[in-house]
């Protein structure tokens, strides 16, 4: 059995779980959904990235008993291009912290773009922002990186990366 779990606090990274699902006719459901993660021998597990944690994954994916025999694809969903290959290998170094060696070892990870919009924030969020636009804002060009350039690129505004094509290498993967 197959199945996409997304873990979205605004709906980007639901909306690329949802594209996802349409193109692949495999059922998307939200990671506190999911009952017995054991069942699946196929995930895919999408989540947007908070202060580097993919959000749900920890807790999802420590519950598989057994690696084995199973594909499992994590696809992070951030405001730090993807493009940047520092900014991947940070990603994939946080991941590798955040599960089991067995899990890591037999993962496939892809990273999108999401999006932000201010004016949805929660308060926590907001202030976590402001906290870490004001102090990117005094680093120099050279002390900056691809997380630090989306935020103070994007901060304050409402911006969608958004682009479904990148789920292309996914679907083939899927196949
Ligand atoms: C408090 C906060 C922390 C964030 N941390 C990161 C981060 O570490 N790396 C990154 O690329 N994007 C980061 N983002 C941007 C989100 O990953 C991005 O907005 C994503 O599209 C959110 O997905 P969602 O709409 O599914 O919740 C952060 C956003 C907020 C509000």
């Amino acid at each position: 059995m197959e199945i996409i779990i997304y873990g979205s606090q605004y709906g980007t990274t639901e909306q690329y779980a949802q594209e996802l699902s349409k193109r692949n006719d495999i059922k998307a459901e939200g990671y506190d959904n999911i009952q017995d993660i054991n069942q699946y021998d196929t995930i895919i597990y999408l989540g947007a990235l908070y202060a580097g944690s993919v959000l749900g994954m920890k807790k999802t994916l420590s519950k598989i008993d057994d690696c084995s025999g199973k594909k499992i694809i994590i696809a992070t969903v951030g405001l730090a291009d993807p493009n940047d290959k520092e900014n991947r290998d940070t990603i994939r170094k946080r991941i590798k912290g955040q599960l089991s060696d067995d899990v890591f070892n037999n993962v496939t990870i892809y990273f999108l773009r999401g999006g932000i919009d201010y004016s949805l924030l929660n308060l926590k969020h907001k202030t976590m922002m402001a906290f870490i636009y004001r102090r990117a804002k005094k680093l120099k060009e050279d002390e900056r990186n691809a997380e630090v350039d989306a935020i103070v690129e994007t901060y304050g505004k409402k911006v969608s990366f958004i682009d479904f094509d990148s789920l292309n290498p996914i679907i083939n993967e899927i196949k």
